[in-house]
């Protein structure tokens, strides 16, 4: 088979890698992916035209179609390949909604009773500033459309929450902006699989969103991650049939059948778990913790998914933990330094590196955007994997790099 894998990061690296080891590929192909992947894949210029990457598929004959990001998605990658007949592992415009538009996923929750905070959307600046007055603080205002996890301030007083509003809803075009009351707890990720009617959770997983350890500094992409998260039986069964069942059958009966994977940002309230977002897509950097830990055959799950034969699929895991450590250009988040010069010697046993923003230049490697490179460690527990990921960081390092110290401590403790 052909298959094609969409994206450009340390998540799309993570799903090459894993679909190079299946029986099923004889070639892969990256669009437009990164310096990093060309050793396992040909390198697809493309600009983002979701039509013209069709029409290039359709010609090469891809068998396959793994969509990484969201942003394809939400422009209607899957619905472009569905047209000519190709088959793709991603949901369509309209289920890709759920991550598009905050206020529609909201709304949807609502509609089927699935647990989240309480909010309110605005379009007018003036009802939402009274209505942040009228609630006070804590309070959480987003972005309601796409804003590569950026778009979110949990606001603790009431100048920076009335900033956040004027910012999002200041633009020419106007924005809609969604306020939900402040959750307490502690976050986790679940993914799952579905073709629409089966829904296959992957292993708890858990991201590290802000940029400083303790969870201090500016919201990320994600600076880490750890699987196996220690979510208790009982809280996944929750999340399941609380959350993930309800969205999946509640898209269908409105005639959305979601094909690929869904992304459930949770917070573990005391009155369990709640939904903080809906991604249409793996997590990145969860992807890349999860992937080394999945023993089935990857682009066999996808094709089932595909073709909607998900039913009756089991999931089988490696033993231990696994734990991904984000290396982020200095000025990361807002400004990003490229073009430094990175040394990424051959990893060692039980550990793994998939690129990101890097780039091959005269010989060397050098950055090209925020997160720069992904470190997995693999070990027999969580404190094997964190060993392993943090002992080779400081071969790799490059000047300035910027990584938390204390990806996983927080799964630790609840152990
Ligand atoms: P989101 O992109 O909606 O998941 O939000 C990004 C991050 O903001 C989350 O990972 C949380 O750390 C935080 N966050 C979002 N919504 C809430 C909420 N209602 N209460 C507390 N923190 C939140
Ligand atoms: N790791 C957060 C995300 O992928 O949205």
């Amino acid at each position: 088979m052909k298959v094609l894998v969409v994206g450009s990061g340390g998540r799309e690296h993570a799903l090459l890698w894993k679909a190079a080891q299946s029986p099923l590929v004889d070639r892969l192909y990256a669009a437009p992916g990164n310096a990093g992947m060309a050793a396992l894949a040909e390198l697809v210029p493309w600009s983002g035209d979701v039509e013209a990457l069709a029409d290039w598929a359709l010609n090469e004959g891809i068998d396959l179609t793994l969509v990484g990001p969201e942003a394809p998605l939400v422009e209607g990658i899957a619905d472009a390949f569905a047209r000519r007949g190709l088959l793709v592992f991603g949901p369509t415009q309209k289920a890709a909604m759920i991550e598009g538009s905050k206020a529609f996923a909201k709304a949807l929750m609502e509609r089927y009773g699935i647990p989240t905070a309480r909010f309110r959307v605005f379009q007018d600046p003036l009802s939402a500033l009274e209505y942040v007055e009228e609630v006070g603080v804590p309070i959480v205002v987003k972005d309601s459309g796409l804003a590569a996890g950026k778009g979110v301030t949990v606001a603790f007083d009431l100048h920076t929450a009335k900033q956040a509003v004027s910012n999002i809803l200041s633009g020419p075009e106007g924005g809609e902006v969604v306020i939900e009351e402040y959750l307490e707890g502690e976050e986790a990720t679940v993914l799952a699989l579905t073709d629409g009617e089966a829904i296959l959770p992957l292993l708890p997983s858990q991201d590290h969103k802000r940029l400083l350890d303790g969870d201090q500094g500016p919201m990320t992409g994600g600076m880490g991650a750890v699987a196996p998260y220690p979510m208790g039986p009982e809280t996944l069964r929750r999340v399941e049939e609380e959350i993930l069942r309800p969205l999946v059958q509640g898209l269908r009966a409105e005639g959305v059948v979601y094909r690929g994977v869904v992304y459930a940002g949770l917070m573990l309230t005391g009155e369990g778990p709640k939904v903080l977002e809906f991604n249409a897509r793996f997590g990145d950097p969860e992807a890349q913790a999860l992937l080394p830990l999945l023993q089935n055959d990857l682009v066999e799950l996808a094709l089932r998914v595909a073709e909607g034969r998900l039913g009756g699929t089991e999931l089988s895991w490696r033993e231990g933990a696994s734990a991904c450590v984000v290396l982020a250009a200095p000025g990361y988040p807002e400004n990003p330094r490229k073009g430094i010069p990175l040394h990424v010697p051959e990893p060692p046993e039980g550990v793994l590196v998939f690129h990101a923003g890097t780039r091959w230049e005269g010989g060397r490697w050098v950055s090209a955007g925020g997160r720069v490179l992904n470190v997995v460690g693999l070990g027999q527990d969580l404190e094997e994997a964190l060993g392993r990921a943090y002992a080779y960081i400081p071969q790799v390092g490059f000047p300035g790099a910027q990584y938390r110290k204390d990806i996983g401590q927080k799964a630790r403790r609840r152990r």
